[in-house]
């Protein structure tokens, strides 16, 4: 029996790497999307939410509690970038970058472990998860992202049958937002990496993206 996985923001640049990745694979993909879904077929089945608030997210989980009984892998991918220089951020803006980071990965995989036989959980942080910067422009969406380390972390310790994962990821090719002399990496790639990953079923902590060693030359 083919296993099933729950990506969120799966229209997006990596989330749709990744549909593509897990259904070659057979998975059974639930692709959430906001307004453009893919088309349906025998390996995947797009279902849409607002997540903009706890009201849609809520709602999304009540609509579709019947298919999502099914997850054991959850990919919490949606989590939008946020730009704002650090001098203007207000305490508004973090609770935004917070509701649209933390709130949809808590409210998710809180339903997951409490209704379906969720085995493995993978988040997906950002290139400097972990790391103490000062940042310019993205302190807002980097305290969120670092919070989803946290959570991470203390899932793995509440929920010993469930395996967590922090993705650290860097800038994707294609990206729309890229910050300057970014090194950048295909989506493709880092979904392949993503898949491996989840095929271990264990939990970790994925703080270093390095492109993998190039084959040696005979
Ligand atoms: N791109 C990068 O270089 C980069 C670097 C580091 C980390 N990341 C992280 O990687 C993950 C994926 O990033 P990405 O660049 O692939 O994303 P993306 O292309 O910007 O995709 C955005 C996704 O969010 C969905 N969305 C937009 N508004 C929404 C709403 N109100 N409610 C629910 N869903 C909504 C979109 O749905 P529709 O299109 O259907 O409306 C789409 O699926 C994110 O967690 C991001 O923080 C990205």
């Amino acid at each position: 029996m083919s296993e099933t996985v729950l990506i969120t923001g799966a229209s997006g640049l990596l989330g749709r790497a990744l549909v593509d990745r897990f259904a070659a694979a057979d998975f059974q993909v639930l692709a959430h999307c906001h307004r453009h879904p893919g088309k349906d077929n025998d390996h995947v089945q797009w279902l849409a939410g607002d997540f903009s608030a706890s009201k849609g997210i809520g709602d999304f989980l009540r609509k579709n509690e019947k298919t999502l009984r099914q997850c054991r892998y959850l990919i919490n991918n949606y989590g939008p970038i946020t730009l704002r220089p650090t001098i203007a951020v207000q305490g508004k803006d973090l609770l935004a970058d917070f509701q649209q980071q933390v709130v949809p990965a808590v409210d998710i995989t809180h339903f997951l472990i409490t209704r379906a036989p969720l085995q493995m959980v993978l988040t997906i942080g950002f290139e400097f998860s972990g790391e103490i910067h000062a940042y310019q422009k993205i302190l807002g969406y980097a305290m969120a992202k670092n919070a989803l380390l946290l959570l991470t972390r203390s899932w793995a310790a509440a929920y010993p049958r469930v395996c967590f994962n922090l993705f650290s990821l860097p800038s994707l090719e294609k990206a729309k937002v890229l910050p300057k002399q970014a090194q950048t990496v295909p989506a493709e790639l880092v979904a392949d990496r993503i898949f491996h990953i989840l095929s271990r079923r264990r939990s970790g902590f994925h703080y270093r993206y390095a492109n993998p060693p190039a084959a040696s030359k005979k």
